[in-house]
């Protein structure tokens, strides 16, 4: 099965998934990394492994319609089985959610259905939450709001910082991420309407 991957920026989610293939933890090929960001550090990752890079710059385009339908037509030519959202920082239209309907998958650093949308950590962190974590969801029109298929959890501690809670939560990112896409591969996770089904058993 093939990949195509998306990325804003650092790419440690896009890591975990090269490391997760290259060890043998899961039987799959990413096909292509694209960027809306021509420097991300992803793309450096990925051109060190030997995967081919292409950058889609958001900022040349109308508007969202026209840059999701070239995206689109940039994701197509490698006709991926599955493409993963890994920090792609743009919202995207429904018509292109659609286009990829149960074969999108996004992590989203929050317990989702809680913190939808951007600065979840230190959002987390002025509520006084003592509990926080990290989704991985099936993508459809509502932004953030697809199907999860897993969580993980993370305390808040006294002494946190954003950032030093947003490392708690990434380093639980890059275990969850690759599992649910060795599912995805392996065929035994599909989404059914808005439910997810693993193993043909409903989430
Ligand atoms: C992660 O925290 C992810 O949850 C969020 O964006 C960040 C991407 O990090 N959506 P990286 O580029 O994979 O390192």
């Amino acid at each position: 099965p093939s990949l195509v991957v998306l990325i804003s920026g650092s790419g440690s989610n896009l890591q975990s998934l090269m490391d997760a293939i290259s060890a043998g933890r899961m039987t799959a090929r990413i096909a292509a990394v694209i960027s809306n960001k021509a420097d991300a550090y992803g793309l450096q990752r990925a051109t060190q492994a030997g995967i081919p890079t292409q950058i889609i710059d958001h900022t040349q385009f109308a508007g969202r319609e026209a840059f999701d339908q070239a995206l689109q037509q940039c994701i197509d030519q490698f006709k991926p089985d599955l493409v993963i959202l890994a920090g792609f920082m743009r919202i995207l239209t429904a018509d292109f959610v659609r286009h990829y309907s149960g074969k999108m998958l996004n992590i989203h650093p929050s317990l989702l259905p809680l913190y939808k949308g951007i600065n979840t950590h230190q959002r987390v962190l002025d509520d006084k939450a003592r509990e926080h974590g990290v989704s991985v969801h099936f993508v459809t029109p509502e932004l953030d709001g697809g199907p999860v298929i897993m969580q993980a959890k993370v305390p808040v501690l006294p002494s946190d910082t954003a950032q030093s809670l947003a490392q708690r939560v990434q380093e639980q990112e890059h275990h969850i991420y690759p599992r649910v896409a060795k599912w995805f591969v392996e065929g035994r996770l599909k989404l059914e309407g808005n439910q997810v089904m693993l193993d043909g058993n409903a989430l």
